[in-house]
């Protein structure tokens, strides 16, 4: 099966009241990891690249993985270029095989994020791919820009119809509080989502798919295994996976997911190095790694998301 467009996955996840999980990938070892589960779990998928994805394994690398775990799980797959941030970029994701681009536009004035984005969107049109925008900001890392708590803002559900008419985009993914990285609230601060905006944005564009970026919900679990492995990743906190649950079942089709990834992966190659200081092949230390994102992704699958069975 070739890889597919984000457009019939969102509809069937909006009517079914689940998700989409979108992973981001940067090597073999995490393609293999995520989409070994989500065949398992017979799910469909978002495997999504980012601009420092692309710079750390080149884009005809990433490709070509895509491509064995295309072949390897006949899992229906889209590939989709995370916060690409001019139209330089997306073309080229467009042009390169992706079929699903975001032109993340959020730093610039509203009337700047709507010129950019049409732009996109004509050109991935015209080429048979799909477009997420973004409205508000998220605070939290990606790749070398950081967004200051201060920084960032919500996103104003009175902007989002006439967003989405001028620029014709897929999906739109909005703040409401979650943030990039793992460390997303104070310690001692409850974490919180404004699941009255989401709401509000709903009703404002029916039908339509929201994008919850910055999701994930850092599991105890591997934070610790890191700590007492030798990190220090100290007051480490994510999403809890309940207000996940309940983005799902509102109007949010496409949940993003990276740094449980990386805290999964760590987690197990630490663990390992740990137990075997005497061990040197990779194959020993990435395996554990491999198997922690598997078993991350099954559980997002089937206790988070609710798209098992939905492939
Ligand atoms: O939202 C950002 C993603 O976690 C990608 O991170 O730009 O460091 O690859 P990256
Ligand atoms: P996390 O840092 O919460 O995994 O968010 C990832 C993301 O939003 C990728 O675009
Ligand atoms: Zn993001």
């Amino acid at each position: 099966m070739p890889l597919v467009t984000s457009t019939e996955m969102f509809r069937k996840a909006y009517e079914g009241g689940y998700a989409i999980g979108a992973f981001n990938v940067n090597n073999m070892e995490i393609i293999q990891g995520i989409t070994e589960a989500a065949q398992e779990v017979n799910a469909p998928l978002i495997l999504q690249v980012s601009a420092g994805a692309r710079k750390y394994a080149k884009h005809t690398y990433l490709m070509k993985l895509i491509e064995a775990a295309l072949e390897d799980t006949k899992l229906p797959i889209c590939l989709h270029l995370d916060h690409g941030e001019d139209f330089e970029v997306c073309k080229s994701c467009i042009d390169g095989g992706f079929t699903s681009v975001m032109i993340d536009g959020s730093k610039h004035s509203f009337e700047e994020n709507i010129a950019l984005t049409r732009k996109v969107v004509e050109y991935a049109h015209a080429h048979g791919v799909v477009v997420e925008g973004e409205l508000g900001r998220l605070a939290g890392v990606e790749d070398d820009i950081n967004v200051s708590a201060a920084e960032s803002s919500y996103t104003d559900p009175n902007q989002v119809e006439e967003f989405v008419k001028a620029t014709g985009v897929d999906s739109l993914a909005i703040a409401i509080g979650t943030s990039h990285g793992a460390f997303k609230f104070r310690p001692g601060q409850k974490p919180q989502l404004r699941f009255d905006i989401l709401e509000e944005v709903a009703k404002r564009l029916p039908g339509f798919p929201i994008v919850l970026h910055g999701a994930s919900s850092v599991i105890p679990q591997y934070v610790n295994d890191i700590n007492s492995n030798g990190g220090q990743l100290a007051d480490a906190i994510g999403i809890p996976e309940d207000m996940l649950r309940q983005a799902a079942r509102m109007a949010v089709c496409k949940i993003n997911i990276d740094s449980d990834l990386r805290l999964a992966m760590t987690a197990g190659v630490r663990q390992h190095l740990a137990a075997h200081p005497d061990h040197f092949d990779p194959r020993q230390y990435l395996t554990p790694g491999r198997n922690n994102i598997r078993d991350l992704v099954k559980n997002k699958i089937v206790n988070v998301l609710g798209s098992d069975g939905k492939a």
